[in-house]
């Protein structure tokens, strides 16, 4: 071999050894490269991992949370709804407290109120009210005689008859009535005050306070009218026995269209059966 080969060789063999030298570092770098990527990536998926179980978590919460709150919002309900049906008892109490005030007052007994409601529900059923209208004058038909509370002692306790005087006096417990209940804008106050104001309304407009006739009486009026007296008619008092049913029959047949409303007078003896059931289950005890 000539020295030029030699230096040749050798040249070559440095410029492949440098290749090699160059090669491995590069493949280091590059290993080095993979290394710290894939202990990144690994971190990553760590962090995906915790943050995948984190969201898990809030999932679980939320969805328990929102049990929560649909069982408080249930529970809340609940607790408005029997606050409501606690506030319309307290008012059907309170009025009918109130009527059987104006009742006592006139000698007539608890037991009155009771089945004035019941005959006034059942004639508005059978009128064809509405359900809420018939429970609306069933519970402030009791309210009819109200006015009583304002009559002097010494006109309402007189016995025997009264004078003509005495009698106006006596008919103002309808308008008083009225006057004691219109200002309330509590529906169930409306309807009393009309009660009050109309219960002596006659059909053929000979009653009082207005002499308003006919259909100009409000349906309330004129229910309660004939639910008040076909009532007070049959029912034993201290200054008074009660009339036999014929009596009364007789006399609500030929107030027909004069005292009360015909229609009304119609489901009287339609459903005579259930009026006197009411009257039957209400029954007054004198010895209590
Ligand atoms: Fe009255
Ligand atoms: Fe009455």
């Amino acid at each position: 071999m000539s020295l030029t080969e030699d230096k040749l060789l050798e040249q070559l063999e440095s410029f492949v050894n440098n290749d090699i030298a160059h090669f491995k570092e590069l493949t280091q770098k590059v290993i080095r490269n993979y290394t710290k990527k894939s202990k990144r990536l690994d971190k990553i998926v760590k962090q995906s991992d915790t943050q995948q179980k984190q969201l898990i978590t809030l999932h679980k919460e939320l969805d328990e949370y929102k049990n929560h709150l649909e069982d408080k919002v249930e529970d809340s309900l609940k607790e408005i709804k029997d606050l409501n049906r606690e506030i319309e008892d307290t008012q059907r109490e309170v009025i009918f407290t109130m009527g059987a005030i104006g009742e006592s007052r006139s000698k007539e007994t608890g037991n009155h109120v009771k089945r004035v409601a019941e005959y006034s529900h059942l004639f508005a059923v059978k009128y064809g009210m509405s359900e809420e209208e018939c429970e609306l004058l069933k519970q402030c038909s009791p309210m009819h005689d109200i006015g009583k509370v304002a009559i002097p002692d010494a006109i309402l306790n007189k016995p025997g008859r009264f004078t003509d005087e005495e009698f106006k006096a006596m008919q103002k417990h309808a308008e008083l009535g009225y006057e004691m209940l219109k200002h309330s804008n509590r529906t169930i106050m409306w309807a009393a005050s009309i009660v009050a104001y109309e219960h002596h309304e006659k059909y053929n407009g000979k009653g009082y306070p207005r002499g308003i006739a006919g259909e100009d009486i409000h349906i309330y009026g004129r229910i309660t009218a004939i639910a008040d007296v076909f009532d007070a008619l049959g029912s034993d008092r201290v200054y008074k026995k009660g009339w036999s049913d014929d009596k009364i029959f007789n006399l609500i047949k030929e107030e027909r269209g004069e005292h009360f409303d015909p229609k009304l007078v119609d489901i009287f003896f339609e459903h005579l059966n259930d009026f006197l059931k009411i009257r039957d289950s209400y029954k007054d005890n004198f010895e209590e």
